[in-house]
């Protein structure tokens, strides 16, 4: 009995020091097995109690039961302690320093033309044209025919472009886009459409082999020449500022009549920014609607800007071809 006792203390303390000593859950488990297993010496103490005679066994057993109770509390608490520990030690590996500098994330922008794209947009938009789209892929018939330009016709030749296989060709501006909105639309309406456009001609500073322009068309019962001249004035005011100098030069497009040019003033010369004029009859005919030319039908206006200008002008670029390079060097001032 005192051995028994004596042992059941001993077993008390190995237990409790070898518990301070695991060093983690895998430790645990085994000092677990060794005290409290069914191979355990107290699990042995505990079998034994049946040959005991009854006041030994219930002396013992409340001894033996108690420590057993003991134990399993105290293996809970390094358990727990253990647990807090590796959970520690993973947050101090993970750590994060609140006060290093932070990495620089590097944000791209918006290319040049497409934010003077979106500028022109925004205030024509405002004097209620609304923006569609075309395809830079065309017929000849919308690039050339409905806007007034025969096959033999010698505008073709300053409009050169480049063929398809597919007998398409890639349009040489964005007048084509007139004709599919007057075909599925009826006037009055003022829309604008830009995109990329493509010309078979040798670049230099101011001329590129594909470039983008922007469409404009006003259509209405008595739309004039005055309409025009206010709306590209007001433009060129909204977009460079009240010292913006324009010019309209007279000139020649098949599919308007009258036709002008929109020069803007560049040190001591001009710069020719837009194509523009009145609808040719022919080019509503083409399109399916009836013209005014005795009054009573549709008349309207027109004119292609080479946005490429508007940016050269905007941000005094000399070179179009910068626009098209590439060069991180020029792209990134803006
Ligand atoms: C046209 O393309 C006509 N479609 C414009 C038009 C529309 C006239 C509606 C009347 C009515 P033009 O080829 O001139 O016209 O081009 C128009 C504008 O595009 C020019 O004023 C210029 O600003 C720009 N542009 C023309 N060719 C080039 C080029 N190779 N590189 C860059 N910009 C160009």
């Amino acid at each position: 009995m005192a051995k028994t006792r004596f042992s059941l203390k001993t077993l008390k303390n190995k237990a409790e020091k070898q518990l301070l000593q695991a060093k983690d859950l895998k430790d645990l488990d085994a000092i677990f097995k060794k005290y409290l297993g069914d191979e355990s010496e107290l699990a042995g103490v505990l079998r034994s109690l049946k040959n005991l005679s009854k006041a030994k066994k219930t002396k013992l057993g409340k001894e033996a039961n108690e420590l057993k109770n003991f134990l399993k509390i105290k293996f809970s608490e390094a358990a727990s302690a253990l647990k807090e520990k590796v959970q520690k030690e993973l947050e101090a590996k993970e750590w994060i320093d609140i006060t290093a500098p932070g990495k620089k994330t590097v944000l791209g922008h918006l290319h040049p033309l497409t934010i003077v794209s979106r500028k022109v947009e925004e205030i024509l938009g405002g004097m209620g044209f609304s923006v569609i789209e075309g395809p830079e892929m065309e017929t000849e018939w919308y690039n050339f025919d409905a806007l007034n330009i025969p096959k033999d016709h010698p505008a073709r030749d300053l409009w050169d472009t480049f063929y398809l296989k597919n007998g398409l060709l890639l349009r040489t501006h964005t007048s084509p886009v007139q004709i599919r909105y007057m075909e599925k639309n009826q006037p009055p309406f003022r829309i604008i459409a830009p995109g990329k456009v493509f010309r078979h001609e040798a670049t230099d500073s101011s001329h590129e082999a594909n470039f983008y322009q922007i469409e404009g068309l006003m259509i209405g019962k008595d739309v004039s020449v005055a309409n025009f001249k206010a709306i590209i004035q007001e433009f060129f005011q909204k977009f460079f500022g009240k010292s913006a100098e324009i010019r309209l030069r007279p000139s020649y497009f098949p599919f308007v009549e009258p036709g002008f040019e929109v020069d803007m003033k560049r040190g001591d010369g001009w710069l020719e920014m837009a194509g523009a004029g009145m609808v040719h009859p022919n080019v509503l005919k083409n399109a399916g609607l009836i013209p005014s030319l005795k009054g009573g039908g549709w008349q309207g206006l027109a004119f292609g800007v080479g946005l490429d200008r508007l940016a050269m002008m905007k941000y005094k670029i000399d070179d179009i071809r910068l626009f098209y390079s590439g060069d991180l060097r020029f792209l990134n001032q803006f």
